[in-house]
């Protein structure tokens, strides 16, 4: 899959696409691309952003500015763009991501992820740019390349490569696998600990008990956190 960001910090990705899951998913043919806005700006001093009609604290970034951005990169009209791919505005009041939302993205070709900064976007850039809006978390980051960086995570992950291991993906918390519930509780040696023992049908080597011990626990999960399913 092929994943644009348009950012002012391009440089805070450096060390996100050398992480190694993100490298292996470029590794096996996904790209990472970022565009540098403040490149873009048709504007003076590289100016990007102004202050909102109507007063009040902070700067917006402008629609002319991510226009001139989308325009250039794409060599298409933005319009046109959001209405044949996925140009996602990432904002705090938005779509609310979960693992639902990453497997949707994760099945598709192309997406763009645009990052506000400041007091966000202006309007027009979310009514007329975006296909959608996303936001990781009902809270105010500074501007949406953590935000982007979480979504890239999430996504990348799920496709064939990204992972060493291909099953740690598939019956993790969410997944189709436990029904949409988050994952059994896992363990490792030492058997015992402290006294805390691990539970005893894990060490058992009874395959479906094994399986029906953290169905049931992946179900109480479920059930103890009900604004998780
Ligand atoms: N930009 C600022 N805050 C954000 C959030 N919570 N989610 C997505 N983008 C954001």
């Amino acid at each position: 899959m092929n994943i644009d960001i348009f950012t002012l910090f391009p440089e805070w990705f450096e060390w996100f696409v050398s992480q190694r899951h993100v490298a292996n998913a470029i590794a096996s043919g996904s790209t990472l691309n970022c565009i540098d806005v403040r490149e873009h700006t048709p504007l003076s001093g590289g100016q990007v952003d102004d202050s909102p009609y109507g007063g009040g604290a902070g700067m917006v970034l402008r629609v002319d500015v991510i226009g001139a951005a989308l325009q250039a990169h794409y060599r298409t009209d933005p319009v046109a763009l959001a209405h044949r791919r996925r140009v996602i505005a990432l904002t705090p009041g938005g779509r609310l991501f979960d693992e639902r939302f990453a497997s949707e993205l994760a099945g598709e070709r192309d997406i763009t992820l645009l990052c506000g900064r400041y007091e966000g976007f202006d309007e027009r850039i979310i009514e007329h740019f975006a296909s959608e809006t996303l936001s990781i978390g009902r809270y105010v980051l500074s501007g949406g390349e953590l935000a982007a960086m979480v979504v890239c995570d999430a996504v990348l992950r799920k496709l064939p490569g990204a992972l060493g291991d291909e099953s740690s993906a598939s019956e993790e918390s969410f997944s189709e696998a436990l029904c949409g519930a988050p994952e059994y509780p896992q363990y490792t040696r030492p058997a015992e600990y402290r006294g805390w023992r691990v539970p005893e049908v894990l060490l058992s080597g009874h395959h479906d008990r094994i399986r029906r011990w953290r169905a049931e626990r992946s179900e109480e999960r479920r059930a103890s956190a009900p604004r998780l399913s």
